[in-house]
């Protein structure tokens, strides 16, 4: 693994051209496409569904990485990897039976090998999820209350994900993606690179800049 990842989060482009935009951000160097679904009860915020990952699914071939800010996410599973999900991401928070959700993910999108994650909340421990580690593909740090773009990053983040690092590098099956989502921008993300993330999300400072393909060499860069 070397060099960042960057996925640009859909939520905060032009819903009116989703498909444009998600051309735009790819052919200016982003290597996934972010996609933030909401159900307004997990989160106080409603964005998108499936038809909506389809459509950006017919628009772009880079891997397509969706976070299911939803409750009981195990009800919609199957529709989210039928609409083109290459990582589907759970919150350890949303669901009694993570074990179950994250082996339905691997088993039903087995034949286009899809991945499964788990994502968490600025306030939860990684101990929450730590028993199911051979079952988990990527981990998605909140580095903000998940529910809107353009929030202030919550440095607390920077040493769970360390302390997590520690914990699973030497695995002997290797180890998750580690990935950080919200507030991200050029001037900390050296920082959340250090503490050893490989993946980053960027909503608002991506899609608020005039010149996209900048802006994502300077989150690769900076
Ligand atoms: C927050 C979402 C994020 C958000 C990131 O609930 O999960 O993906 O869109 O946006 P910025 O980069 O603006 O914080
Ligand atoms: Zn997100």
């Amino acid at each position: 693994m070397s060099g960042r990842i960057i996925a640009p989060s859909m939520l905060s482009c032009d819903f009116g051209r989703i498909a444009e935009e998600a051309q735009a951000v790819v052919e200016a160097g982003a290597d996934w496409i972010h996609l933030d679904v909401m159900d307004g009860c997990f989160v106080p915020n409603i964005s998108f569904g499936a038809p909506i990952v389809e459509a950006v699914r017919r628009s772009v071939s880079v891997p397509l990485d969706v976070h299911l800010m939803i409750e009981q996410p195990e009800r919609y599973l199957e529709d989210f990897i039928d609409a083109g999900a290459d990582y589907l991401t759970v919150h350890v928070e949303a669901t009694r039976h993570l074990h179950r959700c994250l082996s339905h993910i691997r088993e039903y999108g087995d034949s286009r090998n899809v991945k499964a994650g788990v994502s968490l909340n600025p306030h939860t421990p990684t101990h929450a999820f730590t028993d199911v580690l051979d079952d988990i593909d990527l981990v998605l740090f909140m580095s903000v209350n998940p529910g809107f773009g353009g929030q202030k990053f919550i440095p607390q983040v920077l040493e769970k994900i360390k302390e997590f690092r520690v914990l699973i590098d030497n695995r002997p099956n290797g180890r998750p993606l580690v990935m950080v989502d919200g507030g991200i921008k050029p001037h900390n993300i050296g920082q959340v690179a250090d503490a050893g993330a490989d993946a980053f999300v960027a909503g608002s400072v991506v899609f608020g800049s005039d010149d996209y393909r900048a802006t994502i060499e300077a989150l690769r860069n900076s």
